[in-house]
């Protein structure tokens, strides 16, 4: 399973690079806004820190306008993916730049039938949003489960980025069931590696290696 972190806090993105724990990153129109720097310089700085896929949305809503964006901002780095919204727009968007070799993630996915048209169209990645559907009572995992089944049974190429990760079991769950991509935000990476009972076990063998440590001649 892939880990890219959802951030466009460069802090972040070290951190967990320095980590060896970061495969790629994703950011979002919302992530871009808390940083209140030029967009264009962020996904710059993001391709020096990381060697791998880096998602950079589209702001228009219309073809013409994702087009143009799309085409300026893969020729920021390599790595950058063109992130696209889940309309009929953003659809079409895919599909031209798909057949132009340009990798995509298809963005804002709530059902199967919305990732069954991103894989048709030739999205690189679609990102359902686990998180926003539990906030609304509806099993944001299950929808995982149904694409991957769907996109098993027909070898759609499209890899499952899940996103809107809001803790460690949405990790836990998306990998159990086989999902490619994890995009999962700093905080849940760090909560990643806790368990009370690793500290406590670390503890007592702590106090017990100081007991003896002193007889220990190398
Ligand atoms: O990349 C999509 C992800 O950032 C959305 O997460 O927490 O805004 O639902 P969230």
């Amino acid at each position: 399973m892939r880990f890219f972190i959802d951030t466009a806090n460069l802090e972040e993105i070290r951190a967990a690079a320095e980590m060896g724990l970061v495969d790629g990153v994703t950011t979002n129109p919302s992530l871009l806004a808390k940083e209140g720097r030029n967009p264009i310089e962020i996904f710059r700085e993001i391709c020096q820190i990381v060697d791998g896929p880096v998602s950079a949305e589209v702001g228009s809503t219309e073809y013409d306008g994702m087009m143009a964006e799309a085409h300026k901002l893969a020729e920021i780095h390599p790595n950058i993916v063109i992130k696209i919204p889940m309309t009929l727009d953003g659809l079409r968007a895919v599909r031209t730049l798909s057949e132009e070799g340009i990798k995509t993630n298809q963005t804002l996915c709530f059902s199967p039938s919305q990732a069954i048209l991103s894989a048709k169209a030739g999205a690189t990645y679609v990102s359902p949003f686990v998180g926003r559907l539990d906030d609304i009572s509806s099993g944001g995992m299950d929808l995982i489960g149904q694409i991957i089944t769907i996109y098993d049974n027909y070898d759609f190429e499209t890899q499952v980025l899940v996103a809107s990760i809001r803790h460690p079991m949405h990790l836990v769950e998306a990998a159990l069931m086989g999902a490619d991509v994890a995009t999962i935000p700093y905080k849940v990476i760090t909560q990643l590696i806790k368990h009370p009972l690793t500290d406590i076990g670390l503890q007592r063998f702590v106090d017990d290696w100081n007991t003896v440590k002193d007889l220990v001649q190398f």
